[in-house]
């Protein structure tokens, strides 16, 4: 289905950059090398890169870092810069499609149709009603151009662009496989925003991002307990581990509580205009991936707030660790990686299946 190497992963997020390299082995792919670089406040602002050169020398430093020589790349994008539709045609052919597609873009698709490249994947055909279901995802140009310039100043080749959800989508199959009798979502919650992904019969069936996350419970503990950011921060990521109950003011707890239940509640909003809008009985689970899963928090504020069990994905479920990896870096930082693990399955000669 796909030739070529694996490409290395590279995921820009809004507080750090996380490089991957996955090796193909003969039982499958293995984690060869990781990379880490975190990046200053300000320096991406609501997705906009607004100080190149310091993603440019992240970039650099990760890869550096990392010991990883290969150049060929794949990069993610995702936010309010993108956007994905599930829309029904008329069965056609791909030539058909590929002609068609633009037009049918210009319908669904709220961004003038200049400013964006468009792609789609086929869902589904419907022999019997002649209609096939097709998944339409546009992304504004600019912003990927932003990203691809800047891969390439820091001396990297770029040969796919992804986005995030869909990267996660495609860890998750290769860890879990997708059953094609479930419903169920994956959310991505990072440092600025929470990415849903509803995944119905195989293939992603809603995404939408909500502009909530962990540097927004950092900020609440800076106002509501009286602590610089940094402070802040160290506060909330202690708060994530066991035993910390003792150690740390009971507001720190009282305030994380209250920003979960915020996020949950916007989570299940989406989940339930889903449910209104697709036909679809229920979810059957939420799998949480992103730095703040690793709050137990979220997961409990969201099991109270929907009749859904919630978990953590493990994104390295199936993916073995080589010997070049060290397992304690890793270790807490396993759940920022599910982007990049994503990204870096990709190859550099792929075709669409
Ligand atoms: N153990 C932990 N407990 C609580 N929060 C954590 C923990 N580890 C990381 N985080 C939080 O996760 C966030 C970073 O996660 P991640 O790397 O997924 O985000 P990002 O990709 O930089 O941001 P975005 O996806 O919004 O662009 C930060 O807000 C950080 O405070
Ligand atoms: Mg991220």
């Amino acid at each position: 289905m796909s030739e070529g190497k694996p490409l290395v992963g590279v995921d820009i997020g809004a507080t750090s950059i996380k490089v991957v390299q996955l090796k193909e082995t003969r039982k499958g792919l293995s984690l060869f090398r990781m990379g880490y670089c975190a990046l200053e406040p300000q320096t991406i602002v609501d997705r906009h890169v607004m100080n190149s050169q310091a993603v440019v020398d992240g970039l650099r430093r990760a890869f550096a870092d990392a010991k990883i020589k290969q150049r060929e790349v794949a990069l993610s994008v995702s936010g309010q810069s993108v956007i994905s539709r599930k829309i029904t045609v008329p069965i056609m052919t791909t030539a058909e499609l590929d002609e068609q597609i633009q037009w049918e873009a210009e319908n669904h698709i709220p961004f003038d149709i200049k400013d964006v490249n468009v792609d789609y994947e086929v869902l589904r055909r419907r022999a019997d009603a002649g209609q096939m279901d097709l998944l339409l995802v546009a992304a504004k140009r600019d912003e990927i151009n932003d990203y691809v310039q800047i891969a390439k100043q820091a001396k990297l080749k770029p040969m796919v662009v992804d986005i995030d959800a869909f990267t996660i989508q495609n860890l998750f199959e290769y860890n879990r496989g997708l059953a094609p009798d479930q419903t169920f979502a994956i959310i991505n919650v990072g440092a600025t925003q929470a990415s849903i992904n509803v995944v119905s019969r195989g293939a992603s069936a809603f995404t939408r991002d909500i502009t909530n996350g962990g540097n927004f419970f950092t900020e609440q503990i800076v106002k509501q307990v009286g602590v610089p950011f940094e402070q802040a921060e160290d506060m909330k990521i202690q708060a994530s581990q066991p035993q910390s109950a003792g150690v740390l003011p009971p507001k720190v707890f009282q305030v994380i509580d209250s920003a979960c239940d915020t996020l949950a509640g916007e989570i299940q909003r989406s989940l339930d205009f889903f449910l209104a809008t697709s036909g679809e009985e229920r979810i059957s689970r939420i799998f949480l991936t992103g730095g703040t899963a690793n709050l137990p928090q979220l997961v409990n504020a969201i099991e109270r707030r929907s009749p859904v069990p919630a978990e953590v994905m493990q994104p390295l479920e199936r993916i073995p660790i080589e010997k070049e990896i060290d397992q304690q870096a890793l270790a807490p930082r396993a759940s920022q990686l599910s982007v990049a693990l994503g990204l870096a399955m990709r190859k550099s000669k792929e075709k669409r299946a």
